[in-house]
């Protein structure tokens, strides 16, 4: 892996900014943040295509996997930072600024603390070294920082089973750990901005009123967040309305919040992945989050859940969804030339 990702490097410095004016350019002059998640996997490092096109089409990249607690602190008192540091090297390298994904997650947390049945206290602890060692390692290369990912429940209530977290509450108000886990991001680089990160509160309804509350509560309290990422997965059959986008980014943006759109993809049914139709509304849906992001004010960043439709997380299940806005050839779909004409508008 080590070899891969030092030739993969050096490949990079060559072609990836050799090549035409992607996405990035036209985001740059801007000032907007245009970015995809990364995935370090040998298949994608060996892929001569995948970190040039990156270097090409965007200006900030976020790890799919690399910074999550189960990569980066597998054992107790055990970090691993090294595809994490290839990463914020190949962002330094490329003039791209770097999202953290994501300190405080129920679905990436090693076994260790999955088995771990001791004090709330001592959980507690375990919570804050892990966050100020990793906010600390990487103090002053990110840009932002998912500091909790997906604690609060479809009805909008905080989970209180979001994995093994909410037991550090135990005895005290739900909620402590995640303000706690803000504080201490925030010591441990305190010009990061820091976000609460979700999905499914893109638009009005429950979950949003419940981030709603929830940001606007801690923020009431003094805990330093900085904003909010809407994931936006957004189901092929899945509502969109634009009023009620527009509603639900215009009230986070009124409290003061900048707003990432951090892990867009859209999913097409297999059968329909090359109807031409069905690539239109993808391009349709793209569009109107992007637009909708460009037109509110502290909306700064739109990033995809992977760069081509040849990795994606939905495809994990050997599904086929062409749901980014390459194909599996790095060719620009429909939803590229939306999103594109998107940022070349004055
Ligand atoms: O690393 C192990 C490997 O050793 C093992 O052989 C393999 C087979 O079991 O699993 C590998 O771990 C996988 C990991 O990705 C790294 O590849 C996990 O099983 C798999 O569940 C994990 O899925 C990722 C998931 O987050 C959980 O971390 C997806 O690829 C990733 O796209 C997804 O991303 C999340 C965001 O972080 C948060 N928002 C939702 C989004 C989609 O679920």
């Amino acid at each position: 892996m080590k070899r891969i990702m030092l030739a993969a490097g050096g490949v990079l410095l060559v072609c990836g900014l050799a090549q035409g004016a992607g996405l990035r350019d036209l985001a740059q002059k801007r000032g907007f943040l245009i970015g995809g998640a990364m995935r370090l996997y040998p298949e994608t490092l060996a892929d001569p295509q995948y970190l040039p096109t990156f270097a090409r089409e965007f200006n900030v990249v976020v790890p799919e996997h690399v910074m999550k607690f189960r990569d980066t602190q597998p054992k107790e008192n055990v970090y691993d930072f090294r595809k994490a540091d290839f990463l914020v090297k190949f962002a330094e390298d490329h003039g791209m600024k770097v999202r953290g994904h994501t300190l405080v997650w129920h679905e990436a947390v090693p076994d260790w603390v999955e088995a771990y049945k001791g004090s709330s206290e001592t959980l507690r602890e375990i919570l804050k070294d892990h966050i100020t060692t990793e906010v600390g390692y990487f103090k002053g290369r990110i840009l932002a920082w998912d500091v909790v990912n997906e604690a609060v429940a479809k009805d909008g209530s905080l989970a209180p089973d979001a994995g093994p977290w909410p037991r550090i509450d135990q005895g005290r108000a739900l909620g402590g750990y995640i303000a706690d886990a803000f504080r201490w991001a925030h010591a441990a680089d305190p010009k990061a901005l820091l976000f609460y990160n979700d999905w499914g509160a893109e638009q009005l309804g429950a979950k949003s009123d419940g981030v709603y509350a929830l940001l606007k509560r801690l923020r009431a309290q003094g805990v330093p967040v900085d904003g909010v990422g809407f994931q936006a997965h957004i189901d092929y059959d899945e509502p969109v309305s634009e009023d009620s986008l527009r509603a639900n980014f215009k009230r986070f943006s009124d409290l003061g919040l900048i707003i990432h759109i951090t892990e867009m993809d859209f999913g097409i049914p297999d059968k329909l992945r090359s109807d031409p139709k069905a690539l239109a509304k993808q391009a349709d849906v793209y569009r109107l989050f992007l637009k909708v992001c460009l037109e509110t004010p502290r909306c700064q960043a739109f990033l995809t859940w992977g760069l081509t439709d040849k990795y994606s997380w939905i495809d994990e299940g050997g599904e086929d969804t062409a749901p980014l806005l390459l194909d599996k050839d790095y060719r620009p779909k429909p939803a590229y030339a939306a999103v594109k004409a998107l940022l070349r508008r004055p």
